[in-house]
């Protein structure tokens, strides 16, 4: 057993003790997270008793990661230098992997993870994640994604691991524990997200209005958050959806109630992006929101809005104080007064050779099998082999959003390996590329075709959203490829890289094989291992699967667990080579 991050002693007196001496100012200050630049100077940090600094989309700290952690440990220096000299939070989307540092090991997106249903394994990613967000100079990760996705046509169901909720649950306490667990010496503190209702909006629609009734939001969404608090975890986001009709981040009873009140959780409320410009600063805090995120381009309005708010008694001092207490705790039992800085010594193990062998561990046991037949699988290293689809030869395509780039990215990245690569490596016949279905190679055995979704995060993700740029099939290039190679008789392999089930019923029979690869992050290779055999197929459906477009019309998609929509294939399905 691991020992449990909560060993509180001593750690109530020092936070009381802090809290007793400060001023208003010094409070409003801890509860403001800022970002790194922009109309945020290194003065602000002090003369304003920033609490946290979060780095997302926009420019870089610095140039590499010592640049970075430099930028941080000047940020640190000046929050340091005031007069209680409290330490900053570093915060960070490190969601699969420090995926905002290019060079970094990017692990399969969370729906991945579901699939291996391997929790030991998912605690092992998030340690090294801690490792390398530790590198770049984060103590903070917004991760883990705790969702039960009820609709494919949300544009964040691959932020989750499952639609299972004991699914959720057993990979939710593992992420917390590698990304914070005692027994390791590099913990960052984690965020279990989004306070409540994320991925069960109506229609999918992402910030959308959950209307789930009482028993089945306690049943179905509540269990995953309920065990990473008893795992620790240091903090919980708040929601940017409606629950029946009212903003999670105004629902006092949920968060104050239910979150901080029934679950007992003790540590900080986060807001999501900079919410209080959307609900007020003193509705959100009122809820029980502790910490205000990206405060930007308004700070010294937001400080005074609070401000106002304490002394015409909107806002409660015991409030502030509660919202504080939990801010410091958490400083305080991260280590951060002892241990403020980035250590450098850690920047050597970023994309390490050890840390992508566990990425690609977790790629080859995502990999779900949906149909081999003809033998198409495993390959023959002696075959000739045509590698087919723009998605076949290109890291960025294969990783998905958050990768590099909020909204991923299109292109290679530094330290990935693409899925032709990782073939190429294994292959001893020849092996060609086809890259947008267009060349015509000469008589291959096989077709690896590779197609799927380009990258998207969040709102741009969404079906029918307001972006309105996927939809729940292939693209007509992509079905395109799979018909043209399976009516020229030669076998075919189908890779799918997306961020959800999509509806690919035709294309499956028309492929001799096909294989459910999620977002594998950048360790192509462990797709090659299970397709030449060296490895055995071990993923499980971590999603029921639809069958048609049309079940989808429902509020709550083919997920929905009524039984009046048979899947395609269920969730936990999954073949093998049966070796
Ligand atoms: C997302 C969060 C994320 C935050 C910071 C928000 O828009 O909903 O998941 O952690 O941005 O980048």
């Amino acid at each position: 057993m691991k020992e449990k991050v909560n060993n509180d002693s001593g750690i109530e007196e020092r936070v009381e003790s802090l809290l007793s001496r400060m001023t208003l100012e010094e409070k409003i200050g801890q509860m403001t997270q800022v970002r790194h630049f922009d109309d945020i100077t290194t003065e602000d940090v002090k003369n304003k008793f920033i609490g946290s600094v979060i780095h997302t989309q926009g420019p870089l700290p610095g140039n590499d990661a010592a640049g970075w952690q430099a930028r941080f440990i000047e940020l640190q220096k000046q929050a340091l230098s005031t007069r209680l000299g409290i330490p900053l939070l570093f915060g960070v989307d490190a969601v699969h992997g420090q995926n905002t540092y290019e060079g970094a090991t990017i692990f399969p997106h969370n729906i991945g993870l579901g699939a291996t249903r391997n929790a030991d394994l998912v605690e092992k990613a998030a340690a090294i994640t801690a490792i390398e967000s530790r590198a770049t100079g984060f103590n903070w990760v917004f991760s883990p994604c705790v969702a039960i996705p009820f609709n494919e046509k949300w544009g964040r169901v691959y932020e989750a691991f499952s639609e299972d909720t004991a699914i959720t649950s057993d990979l939710a306490r593992a992420s917390v524990r590698g990304h914070q667990g005692a027994s390791y010496a590099h913990k960052v503190m984690a965020t279990a997200k989004h306070f409540i209702g994320d991925g069960a909006t109506d229609f999918g629609v992402e910030g959308g209005n959950c209307s789930l009734n009482q028993k089945d939001l306690h049943q179905r969404l509540l269990p995953p958050y309920r065990a990473a608090i008893e795992e620790g975890v240091g903090s919980v986001m708040a929601s940017f959806n409606k629950l029946d009709g009212i903003s999670m981040h105004a629902h006092k009873a949920m968060i104050t109630d239910t979150l901080k009140g029934s679950l007992k959780f003790d540590g900080i409320v986060v807001s999501d992006w900079k919410a209080y410009s959307r609900f007020g600063e003193t509705d959100i805090i009122n809820a029980g929101i502790d910490m205000v995120m990206a405060v930007d381009g308004d700070l010294s309005s937001f400080q005074e809005g609070v401000r106002n708010g304490v002394h015409q008694g909107a806002i409660p001092q015991a409030r502030i104080d509660d919202a504080v207490r939990r801010i410091l705790r958490q400083k305080f039992r991260l280590g951060l007064f002892d241990n403020p800085f980035p250590d450098q010594t850690l920047i050597s193990r970023i994309g390490a050779p050890a840390h992508r062998d566990v990425a690609r561990q977790a790629v080859r046991e995502s990999l779900v099998l949906l149909k081999n037949e003809r033998h198409a699988l495993p390959l023959k290293k002696d075959a000739k082999i045509v590698v087919v689809g723009e998605f076949g030869d290109n890291a960025g395509l294969q990783s998905g959003g958050w990768t590099v780039n909020w909204q991923g990215s299109e292109a290679n990245y530094e330290g990935a390996t693409t899925i032709l690569q990782g073939i190429r490596k294994y292959a001893t016949g020849e092996v060609q590329y086809d890259k947008d279905g267009t060349a015509t190679p000469s008589s291959p055995d096989v077709a690896v075709i590779v197609v799927g979704e380009t990258p998207y995060a969040e709102f741009f993700g969404d079906i029918g959203g307001e972006m309105n740029k996927y939809q729940l099939t292939l693209s007509e290039a992509h079905q395109e490829y799979i018909r043209a190679y399976s009516e020229k008789g030669i076998k075919t392999v189908v890779v799918l890289i997306s961020g959800r089930p999509l509806v690919v019923t035709q294309q499956i029979q028309q492929a001799d094989a096909f294989v459910a690869a999620w977002l594998p992050g950048s360790e192509g290779a462990g797709i090659a291992d299970v397709l030449f055999g060296e490895h055995d197929f071990q993923g499980k459906l971590p999603h029921s699967w639809p069958r048609a477009v049309e079940d989808f019309a429902g509020k709550y998609g083919p997920n929905f667990w009524d039984g009046s929509i048979v899947p395609l294939f269920p969730i936990g399905f999954g073949l093998h080579y049966g070796r």
